[in-house]
């Protein structure tokens, strides 16, 4: 055992020819911690993970994951970690369940059938397990992803845009997926570009831009910099959000998470300028 933080990243640098990505990015994650990182498209995020799950090399800095360095030991690292990249990676001709087997066989553990049930009942893809994954819908493929990822208990998961393309109902059970996840101590460093999902989960949010991470904090650390809000009350609109929830109500989908409505606000705070 190792008391080193879950990932350690100095001064990775990655450059694609000329166009500079990465120019020294320095980051922790405490284990057991989810770690959301921010950053617009390019940014240079799903470069970052994939320099931490072994499969690019930085040109200059060091990382680390569970301890051990990424150059040097990158099989070491690839046995403490799971990756659920940017798009989907299930086998379509399988089904969800047979997806779930292959890999639990694939790490040796035993029962890969009892694995498979429980995970899709985890999911809420126990009804469509048997079916051929060619048939998923977009959200239920990042579903399977994600809990083909779980297999094994890695200690650290690299979630890559966990929730893209997913409808509200999808992405609030993929957020108790992982806060379930880290409440079994699992660290999760997962990229997003979506506020409300890093607000809704991490416990430090960093934000990558032109190369570098520009802030790093926990939410409320970051809500100090920005001027004192003012509290306006308005008129409260709902949310497409809201909507979709009051509309598909109970009869949607099989999941029983009643996190409707969570992201509304009794009234809106607006941040004044000077
Ligand atoms: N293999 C590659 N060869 C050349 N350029 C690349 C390569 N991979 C990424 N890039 C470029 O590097 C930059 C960062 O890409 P990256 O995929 O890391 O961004 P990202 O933050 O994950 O973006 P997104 O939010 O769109 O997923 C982009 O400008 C991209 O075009
Ligand atoms: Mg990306």
């Amino acid at each position: 055992m190792t008391t080193a933080p879950a990932i350690r990243v100095k001064g990775v640098e990655k450059s694609y020819k000329e166009l500079h990505v990465l120019r020294g990015v320095d980051l922790t994650v405490e284990r057991g911690s989810i770690f959301a990182l921010l950053g617009s498209n390019g940014a240079g995020k799903t470069t970052l993970v994939r320099i931490l799950s072994t499969l690019l090399r930085a040109d200059g800095g060091t990382a680390s994951v569970d301890g051990v360095d990424v150059a040097t030991q990158p099989g070491n690292v690839r046995e403490a970690i799971s990756l659920t990249g940017q798009f989907a990676a299930v086998d379509e001709i399988l089904s969800g369940r047979e997806n779930l087997m292959l890999v639990a066989r694939l790490r040796h553990l035993k029962d890969p059938g009892a694995i498979a049930d429980e995970l899709l009942n985890r999911f809420s893809l126990t009804d469509a397990g048997g079916r051929k994954v060619a048939t998923f819908s977009g959200g239920m493929r990042r579903r399977l992803d994600i809990a083909m990822s779980l297999i094994g208990d890695p200690p650290v998961i690299f979630l890559d845009e966990p929730t893209t393309g997913l409808d509200p109902e999808a992405r609030i059970e993929v957020w108790e997926a992982v806060k379930d996840l880290a409440g079994r101590g699992t660290t999760v460093l997962l990229t997003t570009q979506y506020l409300d999902e890093a607000e809704q989960l991490a416990d430090r949010i960093a934000i990558l831009h032109q190369g570098r991470i520009i802030v790093n904090g926990t939410l409320a650390e970051l809500k100090a910099l920005l001027p004192p809000a003012e509290v306006e009350y308005v008129e409260k609109q709902p949310s497409l959000e809201d909507i979709f929830f009051a509309v598909v109500g109970d009869t949607g989908g099989n999941n029983k998470s009643s996190t409707a409505g969570q992201g509304t606000r009794e009234h809106k705070t607006r941040s004044t300028k000077g």
